[in-house]
């Protein structure tokens, strides 16, 4: 089967970032019964794949993204008999369930590091981490300049079994986030165990947490000085690694043997080469493509970022996938100015993206035009890089904030409690599903109707993209099987091609299309 032929070439994966879509039991916190509750909500916005973030055992240090068990699920989420229901109730509906993997290191309280602590120094146990000695007078210096994603050094000191000060771990994320050493075999090992034990539960494939990270390169050599907090470059040495591709090559041959499995890497790589050397035929099947979410409204940048993905994906004749944001990032309408005008912008851009040819991520609460929520309360921060950054950076928390189901105060049916994980806005009372569901013109009933069009019109088969003559500052391409997008990022209205109008993101003005609106004819 070529990749243009599989499920997941075409399809609308939906991001659940599970403690913020539904809490079925009260606790404050979402859950996979919340999930499974919601499938119908899910079916009728009609999406394909949902991609569950991290729900195996944690201790929750990274929300899920350190695992202790990869093999159970977390309490929390409700243990495997839920999802078990969810798979079940998924597949009767004819969405498929992709999971969260995290192989670049485990959770500090995964029994294995537990080992690792106790066995010492030079201990096969050691082995299966990135333990190095300190450099200096008693290695009292980290053994390189490695920063943490999240802030603060990438190593972490620890206390010998017989108390002296001793080796240094490494950490690329929190320090409860030990990396692990993927020249050890058992890592592998392990791993594929973990792939089969979900694929054998009829899981659909997996997001692969930190594609490209996994492999260090030998000596571990320093990185440049002006590493930033949560974003790092091509050339940063702790990621990236050439040796990464046999890593991803071995997981392959696992997932082949599942027929219909698919695999998406997070890989933050740049280059159009270096990004598309994961999807060559034998690595990945998909890789989650960044280029939307890093660039403002500006047609200029909205063409480049297209063609260099267009680009990339084509040079081994991969699948495209877009994204406009995801759990890590800033959501879109606050990306895009905020309030009404960062709502329209959104609305546009989605219609620019679904009209692309490929794969699709949408991000649990876009369809109902959510802004990150900028002023939460210092005392309800969780992400780690809020510590780790001594304070300066704020992280990913404004994203994160549960989904406003219904009614009109906090928590919105999303929880029986008020206690929420994070707190949401009252003014979030305009934004709930149900009210959206009730309003013709809501965000929710525009991404419905925009998907049924992307799913029933023929004029969406298709892998074609041609650029049109456009005014500078719109954006204007005929796509697929005949679909013609025109989006307008200036200060003027601008008339449309000839041809049927099927949607537009915001009203016509005398029959042109409004700035920071787009449509879409056939
Ligand atoms: C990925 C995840 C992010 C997590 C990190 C460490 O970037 O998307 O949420 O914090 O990996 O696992």
């Amino acid at each position: 089967m070529g990749p243009g032929s599989a499920w997941w070439s075409n399809a609308v994966f939906y991001q659940v970032y599970p403690r913020s879509f539904a809490d079925s039991n009260g606790d404050g916190v979402g859950d996979l019964d919340g999930v499974t509750a919601r499938l119908d909500y899910l079916q009728q916005l009609g999406i394909d794949a949902i991609w569950l973030s991290p729900v195996t055992v944690s201790p929750m240090a990274d929300h899920g993204y350190d695992v202790a068990d990869p093999r159970d699920i977390d309490p929390l989420f409700g243990g495997m008999p839920a999802i078990d229901r969810l798979i079940a109730a998924a597949h009767e509906r004819g969405i498929k369930i992709t999971m969260d993997v995290v192989p670049n290191h485990t959770s500090s309280a995964h029994p294995w590091f537990a080992e690792a602590l106790a066995a010492g120094p030079g201990t096969d146990a050691r082995e299966r981490y990135i333990f190095r000695d300190g450099r200096g007078p008693d290695g009292a210096l980290p053994p390189n300049n490695w920063t943490s994603v999240f802030g603060g050094s990438a190593w972490q000191r620890v206390a010998e079994p017989d108390g002296s000060p001793g080796q240094y771990y490494l950490h690329l994320f929190d320090v409860a986030q030990p990396d692990l050493n993927w020249d050890n075999p058992e890592v592998f090992d392990d791993f594929q165990r973990s792939l089969r034990f979900w694929l054998d539960r009829g899981v659909d494939g997996f997001r692969i947490d930190v594609a490209h990270g996994m492999a260090k390169p030998p000596g571990l050599p320093d990185a440049a000085d002006d590493v930033k907090v949560l974003s790092h470059s091509d050339d940063d040495p702790r990621f990236n690694h050439p040796s990464v591709h046999d890593i991803h090559r071995k997981i392959r041959k696992i997932v082949d043997e599942y027929p219909g499995a698919v695999t998406i890497g997070e890989v933050w790589v740049m280059d159009n080469l270096l990004w598309a050397e994961y999807l060559r035929p034998d690595e990945l099947h998909l890789g989650f493509n960044f280029r939307l979410t890093k660039i403002g409204f500006d047609a200029a940048q909205i063409r480049d970022a297209i063609e260099n993905s267009l680009a990339a994906t084509a040079i081994y004749d991969a699948v495209p996938t877009w994204t406009l944001s995801n759990h890590d990032v800033d959501r879109e309408v606050t990306r895009y100015g905020g309030g009404e005008l960062g709502l329209r912008r959104a609305r546009a851009m989605v219609m620019l993206m679904l009209a692309l040819p490929g794969t699709v991520f949408i991000y649990n609460g876009e369809e109902l035009g959510l802004p990150d929520v900028l002023d939460l309360p210092e005392e309800v921060l969780q992400d780690p890089t809020w510590e780790r950054s001594g304070h300066t950076e704020r992280g990913r928390d404004k994203c994160r904030v549960p989904i406003p189901w219904s009614g009109e105060a906090p928590p919105f049916g999303f929880s029986a409690s008020a206690d929420t994980w994070l707190p949401m806005p009252a003014e979030w009372a305009a934004l709930t599903v149900e009210k959206q569901l009730a309003d013709a013109e809501s965000t929710l009933s525009f991404f419905r109707r925009a998907l049924e069009l992307r799913r029933e019109r023929t004029e969406f088969e298709g892998t074609d993209v041609e650029w049109l003559s456009a005014p500078r500052d719109a954006v204007k391409f005929r796509g697929r099987a005949g679909l013609v997008c025109v989006l307008n990022a200036g200060k003027r209205a601008i008339a449309l091609p000839d041809g049927e109008l099927i949607l537009a993101s915001a009203p016509l003005v005398q029959g042109k299309l409004p700035p920071d609106s787009a449509a879409w004819l056939v």
